[in-house]
């Protein structure tokens, strides 16, 4: 396993029963590209209880943020859940991940399909300001049960857009389709059959969704990267893996615990 170091703890952020997000130091030899993962957890019984968790922080800020689940058995997420501001967490050294933009060939748009947690390593990725200079759209979809489960909603429609150094670029390029299945909300229903429908580019009056100029990254349950890459296959778009740039990547929201 790689080294694991301490950071502590400077904020938490409860946004209802079930997620919570929270803020740690970090140690200046700590490097990441937006869309990374790394190991983090807690010591329990002497040990090292490490779960995978995207980076919601950019590269270039000094603190990094994660957001999580809260399991109420869950041998992490239970105790995490409890955190404070001054706690120490335990962190690995190696980050990595597949949601890297040079892991995709050039294309026009950037689809950005996250599921609960799974929108974690899309926070870190639409504040990179180089992405708004790569693609002319960004189309950020967030799909979860409740609309209480829509976290970030301030910082993507408010704090980014005001970003004084890209906030205008954000406010032209950033597309951002919310939308909640259990309850009633503007949007509904499940991203995946939003995509196959069409009703996704439509609604947000895009032309259909193309492999000529359409790029995606994808983070969800283990089921819905299934089901959103039958999509895409059928719709003739191809994943990039061991070197081949595709027009798509995807990523596991891990922690599950
Ligand atoms: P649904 O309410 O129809 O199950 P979860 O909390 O289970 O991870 O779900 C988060 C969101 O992802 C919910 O809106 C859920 O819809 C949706 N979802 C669950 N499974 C899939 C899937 N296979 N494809 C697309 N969306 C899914």
């Amino acid at each position: 396993m790689a080294k694991l170091v301490k950071q502590r703890v400077t904020s938490v952020k409860h946004w209802n029963d079930t997620l919570f997000s929270f803020t740690t130091t970090r140690n200046g030899s700590f490097r990441f590209e937006n869309g990374h993962f790394v190991m983090v957890g807690l010591e329990v019984d002497n040990k090292p209880l490490m779960r995978a968790y995207s980076i919601v922080s950019s590269n270039y800020e000094d603190h990094l943020e994660f957001f999580s689940i809260k399991v109420a058995n869950g041998p992490l997420t239970s105790r995490l859940a409890k955190i404070s501001v001054d706690d120490e967490i335990m962190l690995s050294e190696k980050p990595t991940g597949t949601l890297i933009q040079e892991h995709l060939s050039a294309g026009r748009n950037l689809y950005l399909i996250s599921t609960g947690t799974g929108l974690a390593p899309f926070l870190s990725i639409i504040k990179n300001p180089q992405l708004y200079d790569r693609f002319d759209k960004i189309i950020l979809t967030h799909g979860t049960r409740l609309v209480s489960e829509l976290a970030y909603r301030d910082v993507i429609t408010n704090e980014l857009p005001n970003n004084e150094f890209f906030g205008e670029q954000v406010q032209k390029q950033l597309l951002y389709y919310p939308t909640v299945t259990r309850e009633d909300f503007r949007n509904q229903g499940r991203v995946t059959d939003l995509l196959a429908s069409g009703k996704l580019a439509d609604d947000l009056g895009l032309a259909p969704i193309d492999p000529v100029y359409d790029r995606f990254m994808v983070c969800g349950s283990p089921a819905m990267l299934s089901d959103v890459c039958d999509i895409l296959k059928a719709k003739g778009f191809s994943e990039s893996r061991n070197g081949y740039l595709g027009e798509y990547v995807i990523e596991r929201a891990f922690v599950t615990q």
